[in-house]
Order: structure tokens, then sequence, then C-alpha cells
């Protein structure tokens, strides 16, 4: 477990308006593949806005594990000499991934096809977690692996001498499976292919591209087939991490919710896959505007500016999920002030997320004053333009938990506060500076 063992009470109380510039930290998503596609490719990477949180530094330091050369040369900006495809050596220790299921997944898929063994674990809240929806489609490539009941961590993968080509589709939408998949699949011969009846997250696809694979997306009756021919020579690359629109999630809400606010948000990642918790927004009415959109490091990105109005309540399509999977809990926050209803349609993803974030979020909201539903796979808000506040969250070793809580109580009549604010560290370390720049108050 690599965050700190003692708990972090944090508060938040109502606040002024929030003005300025909220410049949140590089993509998580995309800092965990450039480290691995590093450490996978011949020369020297260089990454600039790299992520400095606990969940990426568990992948840096993981790819030193499998032999790559990682160092941090200033303050996001790292080097990573790789080994090649299929040249990773095997670690002398355990492989603790922290918190961090994006870890633990694709690193997994990156070492499943090549002939080493490695045992993975990870904190209390990552070791709740299913793996078996990786491990399942790692096995069909050749490689061995045991896991503990149900699936869970520690799990050991012995990687397979022989790898062969799978085709694989996916049963739940998720980037981390088909990225899995994809890693394990640059070691085997042949096609590996990968069928997503929706689309996710598309990252490695744009990243693989860059670092020279041969990968191709194609939209059929099947859904989204992404083909990957095996055993590319990939090249080191310049990656340039834009910033993470799911950090720039939480100041984006606090200014939509604290009276008189306006704040600027520069270079956000707008990829479509992405995008969702953005375009529900703006069906919400808030008062957000895109500017200067340009491509950055492969992706679309723009500078956000954000003002306080009202907001009304809407229904989100279950097959938007994907694109705003790690956003509905500070959804369900702007919805309490937001009039009338909020529905949140096919989030059955949420409850194993680091945590049960439904559960998490519908209980922490009612302690605190709000009315939620919810089912197994959707979540109501019932908004009514403010949140009275007054009560302790519990955050469950969940990030976007303690954050989301801690926004609500910017603009709640009470203070709200979360019994443990230190797994932030995971994707915003900054999180806690960043707010009371823009002016929030937060102890
Ligand atoms: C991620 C994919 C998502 C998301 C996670 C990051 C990724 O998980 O929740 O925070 O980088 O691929 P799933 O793909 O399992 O939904």
């Amino acid at each position: 477990m690599s965050h700190s063992a003692e708990p972090k009470p944090m508060t938040a109380h109502k606040s002024g308006a929030l003005t300025g510039e909220a410049a949140v930290p590089g993509d998580k998503s995309i800092s965990h593949r450039a480290l691995i596609l590093g450490a996978l490719a011949v020369g020297e990477t260089t990454i600039t806005g790299l992520l400095e949180g606990e969940d990426v530094i568990d992948t840096a330091k993981a790819m030193r594990a499998f032999g790559a050369t990682v160092t941090r040369t200033g303050e996001g900006a790292w080097t990573v000499h790789g080994v090649g495809v299929g040249g990773f050596s095997e670690p002398e220790g355990v492989i603790d991934c922290g918190n961090s299921g994006t870890g633990v997944r694709l690193i997994m898929g990156a070492m499943a096809t090549t002939p080493i063994t490695t045992t993975f674990t990870g904190d209390a809240s990552l070791s709740r977690r299913p793996m078996a929806r990786v491990t399942d489609p790692l096995a069909l490539f050749g490689s061995e692996i045991t896991a503990r009941e149900g699936g869970r961590l520690p799990v050991t993968i012995k990687g397979t001498t022989d790898p062969v080509p799978v085709r694989y589709k996916t049963p739940v939408a998720s980037a981390q499976i088909k990225s899995a998949i994809l890693f394990a699949g640059l070691n085997a011969p042949g096609e590996t292919v990968v069928i997503e009846a929706e689309a996710t997250r598309d990252h490695t696809e744009r990243m693989f591209t860059g670092f020279g694979a041969d990968i191709r997306t194609e939209v059929t009756a099947e859904g989204h087939v992404i083909t990957l021919k095996g055993r590319p020579e990939l090249r080191a690359q310049s990656v340039a991490v834009p910033r993470d629109p799911s950090s720039a999630a939480f100041p984006v809400a606090a200014a939509l919710i604290v009276p008189g606010s306006e704040i600027r948000v520069p270079g956000v990642s707008r990829n479509p896959t992405r995008d969702g918790l953005y375009v529900t927004l703006l069906e919400m009415g808030a008062d957000i505007t895109f500017e200067n959109t340009r491509e950055e490091g492969g992706e679309p990105v723009a500078d956000l500016v954000v003002r306080h109005g009202p907001l009304k309540g809407v229904s989100v399509p279950a097959d938007r999920a994907a694109s705003m999977i790690d956003e509905f809990p500070i959804l369900s926050v702007i919805a309490c002030f937001a009039e009338g209803p909020t529905v949140m349609n096919g989030v059955a993803e949420l409850r194993v997320k680091e945590s049960d974030r439904i559960e998490a979020m519908a209980v922490g909201l009612r302690a605190n004053g709000a009315h939620v539903e919810d089912t197994e796979d959707t979540m109501t808000v019932h908004g009514t333009g403010g949140l009275k506040g007054g009560a302790e969250a519990v955050t469950h070793l969940d990030h976007r938990i303690a954050m989301s809580f801690l926004i609500a109580g910017l603009a709640s009549e009470q203070p709200v506060s979360v019994d443990d604010g230190s797994p932030i560290m995971t994707s915003f370390p900054d999180f806690l500076p960043l707010m009371q720049r823009l002016g929030a108050t937060i102890s």
C-alpha cells in the first residue's frame, strides 16, 4: 500500500466565489501508458507533464523492476530507457501496484506474453477488485495464472514462452481489459483482436500508433473491432501528457456550484472517449466555454472557462457511461445543486471501482441531506438547488469519493467532512493547494 496508512480527515467549508486558474495534473491513463510503452520501446522515451501521483509512481517503480531505466529529470519530466517488446526481465520482488486498477491490469498484460513469473499485490481497495476480467483473456495467450478466491490479488502470472494471438470480445465496457489484451498482444505473433460493444477510452490505440505499432479500429456490426499486429519494434517517443479531464472535473464542479465563481482550466484533454461529463454538464445548462482548441501529444485539448450559474437535472444515457465512468461521483454532487432529478443509467461498473462508488456516494450524500435513489446499475439524485451538509462521508480508500465530498462542502450550508483524504495523493497530489488558491476553504 503506497499512500500513508494514517487516515487524514479533511473538512470543506462554504466558500466565497472561486476565481483564477486551475492547472490540473497530467492525465492518469496516459501517464501509465507512457511509462509502460516507454519501457517496451527501444531507445529513450521522454515524457513531460507526467502525473506524479502515487498510482503512476507505482507503475514507474514496476517498470524499473522489469528492467527499464526510469528517471525523473524535473517536475513532471521523466525519461524511460526501454528494453524492447518481449524484453522484460523477471522482477526480484513482488510488484505492488498500490491503489491502481489501471496500473496492475495494464502491467499484467504487458508481462503475460514474456517468459517470466511475476506476483502482483495492492492495497486493501485493489485487493477487493475483480482481476479475472483481465486474467481470463490473458490465459488465452498461454500464460498460467493463479489468484486468490474470486480472482483477487495477489495474482501470480507465469508468462508464456510461446504466446498465441487472441481474439476476444470484452464482456463489459472497460479500457483496462482492452488495454491489457493489447499490451499482451504486442509480444504475440500474428494479429490480436479485441471487440468492444461500446467504445472505451482509446489512449492505448493512439499511443501504440505513436510508438510505431500497426493497430487499426473498425466499426462493424459486432462493435468496435481493434486489430493489432504483434511483435512490432516500438520506437521511443516524446510524449507530452495533456491535463486530466477527470481531475479537471473537481475544480470545474466547484466553480459551477459556488456562486460568483469563474475559473480557467488550461490544456485539458477533450478526447471524445473521455468527454461525457462535459457533454452532460452542457445539457444541464452549465456555463462552460472551450477556448483555444488544439492538438497536444496526439490528443485534442482545450482551455476551459467555467462560470457559476443555474443547472437543471438531466438523464444520462447508458451509452455515455464509458466516456465519463470516473466522473459519476462528482456529477452526483453537481446534481444536488441542480433543479430536478439527474438519472445516471448503466453505471454498474461503478460498483467495482476503488470503492463501490454508487454506495459510497448515495450513503454520504444522504447523510448530508440529499435525496438519492440507487439500483444495481442506476443512481438518481433529486436536485433541489443546494445541499444541507453537516456530515462526514466515508471514502473507502477512494480518491474520487474524497474529492467529491470536499467539493460538495464548498457550496453546502454546513461543512462536509471526509474521514480520510489521503487517497487523493493517488491521482491529484496538488488538489488541496490548487483548490485553496482558487479560494476554497478546506482544512
Ligand atoms: C482507465 C479505465 C477506466 C477508468 C480508470 C482508468 C484506463 O477503467 O475507470 O480510472 O486508464 O484505462 P475501466 O476501463 O475498467 O472502466
